[in-house]
């Protein structure tokens, strides 16, 4: 059976502190997570399937119309299961609703999984931040409209 992909609870947070000290090399400890959770302009999801638990997760950002994806990490035995799609879908339904009209995110140029998962989803790549992550590797900026732009 598939995970479900619902919003983050309270008794997530530690989850979600373990799986980002096995998805980024910068893990965010729990006491910036329980932080974001309760920011009103951020919103976590997880996705959760029984027994295992909790497999991944994604947080966003959104003021003034803009939206951010800030995370999204998958649990290394659970990745191309489509874990890391249906959360980021689920995460740009919600901006949706928010009133967001277009996201942008960051990501290494050498994170391959990740940008093809971004391309398939209809990011495109617009600017390049030479260097940026130390010592010298490129960020590249993305950005998805999530309501068509305006023509002319
Ligand atoms: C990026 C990440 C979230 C993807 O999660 P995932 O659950 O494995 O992704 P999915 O299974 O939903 O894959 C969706 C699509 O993304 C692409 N993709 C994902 N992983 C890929 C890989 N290793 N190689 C090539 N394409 C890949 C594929 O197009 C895939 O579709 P397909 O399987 O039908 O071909 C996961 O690899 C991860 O947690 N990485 C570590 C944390 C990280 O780098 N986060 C992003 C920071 S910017």
């Amino acid at each position: 059976m598939s995970p479900i992909i619902r919003a983050v609870a309270a008794d997530d947070v530690e989850d979600i502190a373990h799986l980002e000290t096995i998805c980024f090399p910068d893990p965010w400890s729990k006491a910036s997570i329980s932080r974001i959770l309760e920011t009103p302009s951020s919103a976590i999801c997880v996705a959760e399937k029984e027994p295992q638990g909790i497999l991944g997760y994604a947080i966003t950002t959104s003021v003034s119309g803009e939206g951010e994806l800030e995370r999204i990490g998958v649990a290394p035995a659970c990745r191309r299961t489509g874990v890391g799609r249906s959360l980021l879908r689920y995460a740009l339904g919600q901006l949706v609703q928010a009133g967001v009209k277009v996201v942008w995110l960051e990501v290494r140029r050498s994170n391959e999984s990740a940008l093809r998962l971004y391309e398939r989803e209809g990011f495109e790549l617009v600017r390049v931040r030479k260097g940026y992550y130390p010592p010298r590797e490129d960020a590249l900026i993305m950005r998805k409209l999530l309501v068509p732009e305006p023509a002319g």
